[in-house]
């Protein structure tokens, strides 16, 4: 297993631009499955979550084929699908969740699907009983088998759904099946994240009839058939954060490039309000910090609210920031795996259910560290190139499933990491 080892301190400064975003990709790809047609979708991020849908969708007879080093890949059907076998099966989702994204384009291209139900993960129990509701709401037969979703439709058929809160997949999901359904849907209580937004509009793209797009409300009149499209993936607004926290906690002065300013709006506020200078120009968005930062709370909430992916990371940065903070988890309930560790590099933080409450500024010092999910690794990392001295991350793997070239981007800015590959040599 592969690790980062980093020498801080460092400051961040310079300029880096955000890969395509990762939690758009997943349903982009899940949506090759609507259509026999061609699907040329650009700025698909090389990350880890993206070759394990690819290999989900090779299994399910969509080939793709990279054309030239900017992220274009193609999807395009080149085997009917077998009704006989498992579509997701266990071994393929238990390493990603977001293989359920599959559910909803089989139902309603192919009128049946075989999903195993992805487990729960690291940051918590994570069921899909919304998506499941919405698709029984559109005609689906659903039965629950040996931890398999079992779902059968001749034809998905339109109709009003009202989701019980705000699920980003399951919101893809529904919105998917329904515009192949007959008739039209109305589809309430919508997640409102950009990636949702982005998948609205490559479905329109490829011949869907949807409208209400950035609304809670999404109406929907189902067509016969989906064809092919081609669609640039929007950048990556939770990287792209990170870097600029990264910025915000080494007293840097980082311009995201690519950055699209109201995607990143409720990081922005938080970080002007705790005394960031942040610029927004045609260049990109610019965070500056010059002097120190103020402790400030933060909830993390559905979009537009503070998004829970980048919780970890301000977690992180409050530990450099004078005063008490409290953080306030409001939609995983086991998110807070990073707060032993940065302890551990000197961090005063205490966990409290599913508040954190952080007491800053105090001084980093670089320890060996272990990643146990995703974003939890992101601040680690982070946490390492502000510490005095060495910092080894354990378990990049969980990095890889979101960050293309961490590593590379990092020493871009001015940071002293390094990736030690502890893989035998080939
Ligand atoms: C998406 O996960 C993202 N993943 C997550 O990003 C992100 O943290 C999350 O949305 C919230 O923004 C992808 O888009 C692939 P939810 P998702 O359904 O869709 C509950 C990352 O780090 N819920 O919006 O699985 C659920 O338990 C990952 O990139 C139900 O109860 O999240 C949670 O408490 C981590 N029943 C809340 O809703 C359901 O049927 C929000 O979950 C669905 C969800």
């Amino acid at each position: 297993m592969d690790k980062f080892h980093i020498v801080g301190p460092s400051r961040l400064a310079g300029r880096v631009r955000a890969s395509g975003a990762k939690n758009a990709a997943l349903p982009a790809l899940a949506a090759s499955l609507l259509t026999d047609e061609p699907l040329t979708l650009h700025s698909v991020p090389r990350v880890r979550d993206l070759r394990t849908m690819a290999r989900l969708l090779d299994h399910l007879g969509v080939a793709n084929e990279e054309k030239g080093d900017a992220g274009t890949i193609v999807f395009h059907r080149t085997r009917p699908n077998n009704p006989d076998a498992d579509d997701a099966p266990y071994d393929l989702v238990k390493t990603m969740r977001a293989s359920v994204l599959v559910l909803g384009p089989l139902l309603g291209h192919f009128g049946h699907a075989r999903v195993s139900l992805p487990g729960g993960c690291a940051i918590g129990v994570r069921p899909i009983d919304q998506h499941l509701k919405g698709l029984e709401a559109l005609g689906a037969d659903i039965q629950l088998s040996h931890g398999y979703v079992e779902t059968v439709a001749r034809r998905l058929t339109g109709a009003r759904f009202r989701f019980d809160m705000a699920t980003v997949t399951g919101t893809e999901n529904v919105l998917m099946a329904a515009c192949l359904a007959k008739g039209t849907s109305v589809l309430e209580n919508c997640a409102l994240e950009p990636e949702v937004t982005d998948l609205a509009n490559l479905l329109n793209a490829m011949g869907a009839r949807i409208s209400g797009l950035g609304t809670a409300t999404l109406v929907v009149d189902g067509v016969d058939s989906l064809g092919g499209a081609e669609h640039t993936i929007i950048p990556d607004r939770i990287e792209g954060g990170t870097y600029l926290i990264g910025a915000a906690m080494t007293r840097g002065d980082v311009l995201l490039e690519n950055g699209i300013a109201a995607d990143l709006a409720p990081l922005l506020d938080k970080l002007a309000d705790a005394g960031a200078t942040v610029e927004v120009t045609a260049e990109g968005v610019r965070v500056r910090v010059d002097n120190e930062l103020v402790a400030k709370d933060v909830e993390t909430c559905p979009h537009p609210g503070f998004p829970t992916d980048l919780q970890a990371q301000y977690m992180a940065l409050m530990t450099q920031a004078r005063g008490v903070s409290s953080i306030r988890e409001t939609i995983f309930e086991n998110r807070f795996q990073h707060a032993p560790e940065l302890a551990r590099m000197g961090a005063d933080v205490r966990v409290d259910g599913a508040s954190a409450h952080i007491h800053g500024p105090t001084p980093l010092a670089g320890a060996a560290v272990m990643a146990t999910d995703l974003r939890a690794s992101a601040c680690l990392v982070l946490a390492g190139v502000a510490a005095e001295g060495e910092t080894v991350v354990d378990r990049i793997y969980h990095l890889e499933r979101g960050y293309e070239g961490m590593e590379l981007k990092l020493q871009k800015l001015g940071a002293r990491v390094a990736r030690w590959s502890t893989t035998p040599a080939a």
